[in-house]
């Protein structure tokens, strides 16, 4: 089977690190590098916490690219109350060994990247700074990615970081502003429309800990910070897991589904980093994204929990089902 070539850019970030760890185990993908934007953390946090992840799945071999602490205009504002000041649950997890990272800035080397290689998608689940800085650098960067999916915006759902505005757009509107604009390809946008529908549960840690005690350690770890925030803000018992989803949808399409459609981004003012998506096409401009606004959750958390707990799918599947714990 033939492997799908990927690119993450990411700003782990809690559900970052469950992304990385599904899509680096995943039979079917084949992480080629990782680029770490500002975000959850600003990128040396971001970078760190990505070597976790590296030496917890013996894949330091992976190329890790860095990006700046710099949103193309406004000032940075991390996500650090919701993700810790570690950006990885309050753990300050330590290192075995030196983290090694690659010289080229990761705006130029998505940039470099993407001048020759067309069979590699990008899968964006930060702030889209790293990818505007290279789609300036590299027109040609949309043409030449095979697929764009980014966890980002919300289309009828309300927002995360302020009434109307998901937090990977609200950190730097002028970046996914600029992308939505220049990438010429559709940009796949899981939002908070779907991705507030997976929600991971201390039933699911419990879950995990019969199957895969090691991996349960370290997800409960780095969830807890992540359930005491969304008890406080959102009152929900668990934690909403965007960026898995994004993965799992690049993974196989029939996890979400949507309409084609323009959209923008606000710059400036009440609603800035709000995604308008012109469904009913008022602006007469051709589609520039797809919006994904329904999901399957049982596709999503079988395929989710049998790649993480390293377990077997018609087992998961049918667990999950009996418990509950796939809707
Ligand atoms: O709004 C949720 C998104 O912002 C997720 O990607 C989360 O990791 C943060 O980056
Ligand atoms: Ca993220």
């Amino acid at each position: 089977m033939t492997k799908e070539k990927i690119i993450i850019d990411c700003d782990p970030g809690i559900d970052d690190t469950l992304a990385l760890m599904y899509a680096i185990q995943h039979p079917k993908i084949d992480v080629v590098a990782i680029t770490i934007t500002e975000g959850n953390s600003p990128v040396e946090l971001g970078l760190k916490n990505t070597f976790v992840t590296l030496e917890l799945l013996n894949r330091r071999n992976i190329p890790v690219y860095v990006g700046t602490n710099e949103p193309l205009e406004r000032d940075f504002v991390s996500a650090q109350d919701t993700h810790g000041m570690d950006g990885l649950g309050e753990n300050d997890f330590e290192l075995a060994e030196p983290i090694i990272y690659q010289e080229q800035s990761a705006a130029a080397f998505l940039a470099d990247y993407f001048s020759k290689q067309t069979d590699t998608s990008i899968i964006a689940l930060g702030p889209l700074t790293n990818i505007a800085r290279a789609l300036k650098a590299n027109p040609q960067l949309g043409h030449n990615c095979k697929r764009f999916v980014s966890m980002g915006g919300s289309f009828k759902s309300h927002g995360n970081c302020s009434p109307v505005a998901e937090y990977n757009y609200w950190c730097d509107p002028h970046a996914a502003q600029y992308v939505f604009a220049n990438l010429g390809k559709k940009i796949e946008m899981v939002g908070l429309d779907i991705t507030r529908k997976i929600v991971f549960t201390p039933n699911h840690l419990e879950y995990m800990k019969r199957i895969n005690p090691e991996v349960a350690d370290f997800v409960g770890k780095i969830t807890g910070f992540y359930f005491d925030f969304h008890w406080h803000y959102e009152h929900i018992i668990g934690c909403v897991i965007n960026d898995p989803l994004a993965l799992a949808y690049f993974i196989d399409k029939n996890i979400a589904s949507g309409f084609d459609s323009y959209t923008d981004v606000v710059c400036e003012g009440i609603a800035l980093g709000q995604t308008v998506v012109d469904q009913y096409d008022f602006y007469h401009k051709p589609a520039n994204s797809t919006i994904l606004t329904s999901v399957d959750t049982v596709l999503f958390w079988n395929d989710f929990m049998t790649v993480l707990l390293h377990a077997q799918k018609s087992v998961v599947a049918h667990d999950l089902e009996t418990l509950g714990l796939n809707s």
